[in-house]
């Protein structure tokens, strides 16, 4: 090497240490928080409008000044298209993992995935089951409380009873019911209904169960069965429980194409607060939901994320069971949907 270049290799040496010092990080510290998002599905309501509310958020963070680039995947159902998106995210760089797993009891090949690399996930809205969280301890979840949902809807629905005797229409001092369901096996179906169908038990309503329909989350399964409980029933359903709006909205759709009078319609809950879920509440349709608070979560693993890359900020992550953040659910009426817009 000539005098010149060992000159500036010297130099060039100094100037790396200097910054590195400055800056106060590893060598080897990101400079980039780059996260991988894998969607269940992006056509579910709910989430294509938590997925923009991450955007948003990840976008906030360059405000202060941390660089993101965000890449997302829906695997439309399927763990297996997702296993390959998760190996395709963490092949182009993405240094943490926002997880939404199609099948969440199946997380075994994402987490290797991940841990081979030393990327830490995030899961989310479907909860994996606690041993599987045990797999690893760069594994974190955020979601709500599923109880708690299943609580305020079934509370929304004691007040509206006890608020207007023309719910129970054929005044047998009973409230005629259906529930529509959730995905089996996804925590937040069959806790939303038990818990919803005892509180208002709790609260001394009485209650007759026509019947359970399961539609998947979705709006058009929804309508369809609930076409078929009608045809069944006929006027005799008094209350529709659902376990999320979408659901509450395609059994709204069903009593439209049914043409139904206004006095023969039953009162619909739904869980949620998804922009059309509101919007029904506005107009009257639905008599109430369950703010599901997708801006919170979004919130929170933006920070976790820029943290668990830039390795400072853990500190200020409200963590429950060391790994769990739970947000709260909010009641919403026509008294304070305006509150949610
Ligand atoms: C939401 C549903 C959604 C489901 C998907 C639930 O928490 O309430 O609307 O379809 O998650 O996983
Ligand atoms: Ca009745």
């Amino acid at each position: 090497m000539s005098r010149k270049k060992k000159w500036m290799a010297g130099f060039l040496l100094l100037v790396s240490i200097q910054l590195l010092v400055s800056c106060g990080k590893q060598p080897d510290t990101p400079d980039t928080v780059s996260l991988g998002v894998a969607c269940y599905n992006q056509s579910d309501a709910f989430l294509s409008e938590w997925i923009d509310c991450l955007k948003k958020e990840m976008d906030g963070l360059k405000n202060e000044g941390i660089m993101t680039t965000v890449l997302i995947r829906d695997a439309a159902g399927s763990q297996r298209t997702q296993n390959d998106q998760v190996k395709e995210m963490l092949a182009a760089g993405c240094n943490v993992l926002c997880v939404n797993l199609a099948d969440r009891t199946d997380p075994s090949e994402i987490i290797d995935l991940a841990r081979e690399q030393d990327v830490p996930i995030i899961f989310f809205n479907r909860e994996p089951v606690a041993e599987d969280m045990l797999q690893w301890d760069k594994l974190y979840y955020v979601g709500a409380d599923a109880k708690q949902s299943g609580v305020m809807q079934g509370e929304l629905a004691v007040a509206a009873i006890e608020d207007n005797s023309r719910i129970d229409r054929n005044k047998d001092g009973k409230i005629q019911y259906v529930v529509l369901e959730g995905e089996p096996g996804h925590q937040d179906a069959i806790i939303r209904t038990e818990n919803a169908v005892e509180t208002l038990k709790n609260s001394g309503i009485e209650l007759e169960k026509l019947s359970f329909q399961i539609a998947n989350w979705n709006r058009a399964q929804a309508k369809n069965r609930m076409q078929q409980l009608i045809s069944q029933y006929q006027n005799e359903i008094e209350l529709v429980l659902a376990n999320n709006d979408d659901m509450a909205l395609g059994a709204l759709d069903a009593y439209e194409t049914f043409n139904h009078t206004e006095s023969a319609l039953p009162v619909f809950f739904g869980i949620d607060g998804t922009k059309a879920g509101l919007l029904a509440v506005t107009e009257g349709r639905l008599s109430g939901t369950v703010y599901h608070d997708k801006e919170g979560q979004a919130e929170v693993i933006a920070k976790l994320s820029a943290a668990l890359v830039l390795g400072e900020g853990m500190d200020e992550i409200p963590f429950e069971n060391e790994r769990y953040i739970y947000l709260p659910y909010q009641k919403v009426t026509l008294e304070n949907v305006t509150d949610f817009d």
